[in-house]
Order: structure tokens, then C-alpha cells, then sequence
């Protein structure tokens, strides 16, 4: 436990309840004390229910004995309720004592529990040459807001942009600009509106089109390909400007949204190219790698298709090639070998579940994926249009990312604009960008991971209901209260009687650090998300209930300093998804 670090009530409790269970019972020490916050009281166990099968007593007088052996100490007094139900309710000067301490550093009190880990975060993750769709919005926000959150608690986290920039895709691209010099693609030839890998995406459809119709240009590309994988330097040049061009427009996308992603962080499959051969040699040596057909595969031993035959994964293809399953052998391999991972998260769309689950599994039978490493999986669901299907343009195209945010922004705009028409027209540009790209992430954000979602942008910038609007327009009220205020440095006097909105508010501002280990361990931001508008609606009705600026002192300062958690408690949540909080809007 660093020095920061705040036990929340919840912990104490716990620990409480566990010592009156060694207590009592040793036999049955070290079981789960199943605390949790509870209506009748501040917190409540269950652990009499729980374990009386086991005490052999009835729940009741097992509770009865734990409320005897209870210390009664600083942590609260204890009752009994129902069949068996502990009922621990803390003292004011116990919560006001958590509200200070957690006020008195800049981390909350929240401690650093991933610390020592190591977690490579593989993400985002476009198609060079391909435009990046909403699925890829999709894992660059959640992602993003991730490497926050585990990072903010400790972790040492590698962000890995894992770039789709290699396949026999590119001989056809570089072979159909070889012959049509005249195509323009490069973002310095093209006007303002279309991104660069807009016409990129164009490109690829015309050669595409060449290719599937010309039996020669089809050959031409084909050599193409090998050109490129044995390093001619022409073709590589050209493969290297491709990458560049579109890498252009991953990154406006990026600086749009304000993620963490850098340069650096893009290690696409091109890296691992040099890594396959001895990475496919270990797999075959160890005999897990074997062949099939003239083609190289690994059969699971896990997962059985429909005819009841075993998955394979594809090593080698049939025409000596290798794919994006031979890619992430070598790149798992490299991550834990090279990066020394103990934790590896892949956020994709759930469609690679089982992809990933056939590379985690020839991993461990390679050893290299040991029980020490955790692997996951974090899946995400499809996004959705107003209709309910897959999001696409009314043509049935993809839809620009860069059209989506823009027009998020300019409803936000609108909204803001309708709220607060003293703004000048700066200062709602800047408010309304943080607004719109704030709605954004915080709609996908808020949704269980693995559902689907349906992309509403007049539901997502609107200022009631849970989103990000609504938080960025509640921590701004509660920055205004201080401002009028004088924004002072507030001391808390614990002996003054906590009213019961002020306790209910003051124990979810202790919550904080428990709902972010949660969001840690079950990587899903939307526990952050529940969590930060359940303390919005707790300071509505604190405020509605209680008053703040002519509230006498001592009362006034207490009440300001409730305030300014939760102000703060707001703005570094929304932080921690990678959402802005302005200070009016
Ligand atoms: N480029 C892939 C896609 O667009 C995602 C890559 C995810 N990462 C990985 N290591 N396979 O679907």
C-alpha cells in the first residue's frame, strides 16, 4: 500500500467483519466477510448466511455471534437484521475522515495495485489503405481509456498499434501505381475534403477491380508481392510511402480524439515478418505446427468446427504465404519474449473470439503463454446504425470517421450554443469539440463491452440522461458553486452530524478507488461510466437537499469541501476515458 493509498470504508469494514469471523470461529477464517453497501445501513454482510452451513448453526446465531466479536471500534456499530444480516453503519467522523483524506493528495487516494505488471495493450489497429471504420472507433476509445485506467493504477503499459500494413494486398497496390503513374492517392494532390486514405480506399478498389479482371496484371501482382517480401527496394519504397500516406490520416483521427496513441506505438504486422521463420521452426519442432494438405497448420485441441473435426489455425498457406494467424503467433511470442508481458490484451471486435482463443491456446502449448501471463481477449459488440443493422452510409458504405466526429461536434454545438448563449464564439468552439468528441467516446464507453450498440448522436449530446454531456454539464455546476465560492482551501470539521444525502454522497466519493480496481479487473470502462453518473445524481441530490453558500460555518466549509471532491472525483474519471472537463459550458 503506497502512502497515498485510502482504505475505502469498504475495505475497512470487510477487514472488520473478517476479524469478529477469526474471532468467533477460527475454523473459518480467511472466508469471504461479503460486504457490499447496502440501503438499511451503510454496509452490509452476509457472510452469517454464507458460512452457517459450515459453522453448523443457523444463520441467525452465527450473525449473533460475529455481532459479539465485532470491535466496535473506529469503523462502526453493528446490528443485526432479517435472517442473519450484519448491518454496519459507520460513525460521521469516520466518513468525514475518508473525504479528507482522499482530498489531501492528487491521486484521490487511490493506490497503485497493478503496480509491477506489465501489460501490453494491442489496439485500434486499421487497415493501411483501408479506411478506418466505427468498429475501429470502437477499439481505439476503449482501448485508449484502458491504458488509462491500468496505468493510472500501476501498470507499466505498452500501448501496441498492431497496423494491418502487410499481405499480398499491397503487390496488387503498388503494381496498379507502377502502371498508372497518373493516380492520384497522395494527400498533397488531393483537395481539402477527401482524406488521404480516402483515396487510398478508392485505389484499392480500382486495383482490385484490375486485378479480378486481368488475368496478367493479376500475375504482374503477384510478383509483385514477392518482390516486396524479399526487400526489392523499389517496391519497398513504395510500400513504405503507402504506409506513410495512410498512417497521415490514422493520426488526424487520433488527434482528434485526443488518444494516447503515438508513432511509436504503431508496431503493425510488417514488424513481425522477419520473426515468422523462426518462430514457424519452434512450432514445428515442438510438433504443434504440422502439415495438412501441402499447407502448414496447428488443429486445436480445444475447439471443434461443425463437421466435428478439430479448428485449425493457418501457419503457411498452401502457396508458401503467410497471414494474419501466422502475424500473431509471431507477435504473442514477441510480447511475452521480447516485451516481457504478464498481462496481454487484444481489443477487437468479438467476431476474433475465436481467432484469438486458437492463438492463445498454441501459445500455451508452446510454452511461451505460461500461468503467470494472463491473455484476454476484450471483446467488443458491432456498432449499430438507427436501424438496428450495421452502420453503414445510406449507400452501404462505410461510413468517415472524420464526417461522424465532425457532425457530433456540430450538434454539440447546437446544444451548448441553446444552454449557454453568452458564450463567445471561441470558447464555444473549444466547449463544443470537447463536448461532441466527449459524447462520443462516453456513449461507447458507457455501454456494456461485449452488446452491440446503436450510434444515436442527438441521444449522445444531450444534456440529461447518462452522458457525457450530462457529466461535463454537472462537474461544470459544481465548479461554478466553487468559483462563487472563492474557491477556497477548504478544512473539514468531522465532529459536525452528516445529513443523509451528505453521508450517501460522501460514501460514493469513497467508492472511487473500488470501482476503478473493478473496471481493472473486468476491463470494462462502463463500471467506470454507471459509476460516475451514480455520483452525479448523488451531489443533485445532496445539493437539492442541503445548502452550500449560505450554510453557516463550520457547516459551509464542510459541505464546500464535499464539493470540491466531487468535483475533482468527476473531472479525473472522465480522465481516465480520455474525456474533457471543461470548466463551463
Ligand atoms: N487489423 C485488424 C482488424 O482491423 C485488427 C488487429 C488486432 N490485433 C491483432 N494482434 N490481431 O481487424
Amino acid at each position: 500500500m503506497n502512502h497515498h493509498e485510502v482504505l475505502p470504508l469498504l475495505g475497512q469494514v470487510a477487514n472488520a467483519v473478517s476479524g469478529a469471523i477469526n474471532r468467533a470461529r477460527p475454523e473459518l477464517a480467511g472466508s469471504d466477510p461479503v460486504v457490499r453497501r447496502s440501503e438499511h445501513s451503510d454496509f452490509q454482510s452476509n457472510a452469517a448466511l454464507a458460512l452457517a452451513k459450515r459453522a453448523g448453526v443457523k444463520p441467525r446465531d452465527l450473525a449473533a455471534e460475529l455481532a459479539a466479536t465485532f470491535d466496535d471500534g473506529p469503523i462502526g456499530s453493528v446490528e443485526l437484521s432479517g435472517p442473519g444480516f450484519l448491518n454496519i453503519t459507520v460513525p460521521d467522523k469516520a466518513v468525514w475522515g475518508q473525504v479528507s483524506a482522499r482530498m489531501a493528495g492528487p491521486r484521490l487516494g487511490v493506490g497503485t495495485p497493478e503496480e509491477g505488471r506489465r501489460t501490453v495493450i494491442d489496439y485500434s489497429a486499421p487497415n493501411i489503405a483501408k479506411e478506418m471504420h466505427v468498429g475501429h472507433l470502437r477499439t481505439t476509445i476503449i482501448g485508449d481509456s484502458l491504458a488509462r485506467v491500468l496505468g493510472f493504477l500501476g501498470a507499466e503499459v505498452i500501448r501496441q498499434n498492431h497496423l494491418g500494413d502487410w499481405g499480398t494486398q499491397f503487390g496488387m497496390l503498388i503494381q496498379y501505381l507502377n502502371e498508372h503513374p497518373e493516380a492520384t492517392w497522395r494527400r498533397d494532390e488531393l483537395s481539402d475534403d477527401t482524406s488521404a486514405v480516402s483515396a487510398l480506399d478508392e485505389l484499392y478498389k480500382a486495383a482490385r477491380k484490375e486485378f479480378d479482371a486481368d488475368p496478367a496484371f493479376a500475375d504482374r501482382s503477384r510478383s509483385r508481392v514477392v518482390a516486396l517480401q524479399s526487400g526489392d527496394p523499389a517496391t519497398l519504397a513504395r510500400w513504405k510511402e503507402i504506409v506513410a500516406e495512410s498512417e497521415k490520416a490514422f493520426r488526424d483521427i487520433y488527434d482528434r480524439l485526443g488518444v494516447l496513441l503515438t508513432p511509436e506505438d504503431s508496431v503493425g504486422e510488417s514488424f513481425y515478418n522477419p520473426m515468422l521463420g523462426d518462430t514457424i521452426t519452434e512450432l514445428v519442432n515442438a510438433g504443434i505446427a504440422v502439415d495438412s494438405e501441402d499447407a502448414l497448420v496447428i488443429f486445436s485441441e480445444e475447439v471443434t468446427g461443425p463437421d466435428g473435426d478439430p479448428v485449425p489455425l493457418m501457419v503457411r498457406k498452401r502457396d508458401g504465404g503467410y497471414g494474419y494467424d501466422t502475424t500473431d503467433l509471431a507477435t504473442i511470442r514477441y510480447r511475452i519474449h521480447d516485451l516481457k508481458a504478464n498481462r496481454l490484451l487484444y481489443v477487437t471486435d468479438s467476431r476474433q473470439a475465436l481467432h484469438f482463443r486458437l492463438i492463445f491456446e498454441a501459445a500455451r502449448r508452446a510454452g511461451w503463454l505460461t500461468d503467470a501471463i494472463d491473455a484476454e481477449h476484450v471483446a467488443y459488440g458491432t456498432v449499430l446504425g438507427p436501424d438496428g443493422r450495421p452502420f453503414k452510409t445510406r449507400a452501404g458504405g462505410t461510413v468517415r470517421l472524420m464526417d461522424l466526429l465532425d457532425d457530433a461536434v456540430a450538434r454539440a454545438r447546437a446544444v451548448v450554443a441553446e444552454k449557454n448563449p453568452d458564450l463567445d464564439p471561441a470558447a464555444l468552439d473549444q466547449i463544443a469539440e470537447q463536448a461532441g468528441i466527449g459524447a462520443v467516446k462516453y456513449a461507447d464507453l458507457s455501454t456494456s463491452r461485449v452488446k452491440d450498440y446503436a450510434f444515436d448522436v442527438n441521444r449522445m449530446v444531450s444534456f440529461t440522461g447518462n452522458t457525457g454531456v450530462y457529466l461535463q454539464y454537472a462537474h461544470t455546476r459544481i465548479r461554478s458553486i466553487l468559483r462563487k465560492a472563492g474557491d477556497p482551501e477548504v478544512t473539514i470539521d468531522p465532529t459536525i452530524p452528516l445529513e443523509p444525502a451528505e453521508r450517501a454522497l460522501a460514501l460514493e466519493l469513497d467508492a472511487y478507488s473500488t470501482t476503478l480496481v473493478e473496471v481493472s479487473d473486468a476491463l470494462e470502462p462502463h463500471r467506470l461510466c454507471g459509476y460516475l453518473y451514480g455520483l452525479a445524481r448523488d451531489f443533485t441530490t445532496f445539493y437539492e437537499a442541503c445548502h452550500v453558500l449560505n450554510a453557516d460555518e463550520p457547516i459551509r466549509g464542510n459541505r464546500l469541501a464535499l464539493c470540491q471532491l466531487t468535483a475533482r472525483t468527476l473531472k479525473h474519471g472522465l480522465g481516465l476515458l480520455g474525456i474533457a472537463a471543461p470548466e463551463r459550458m
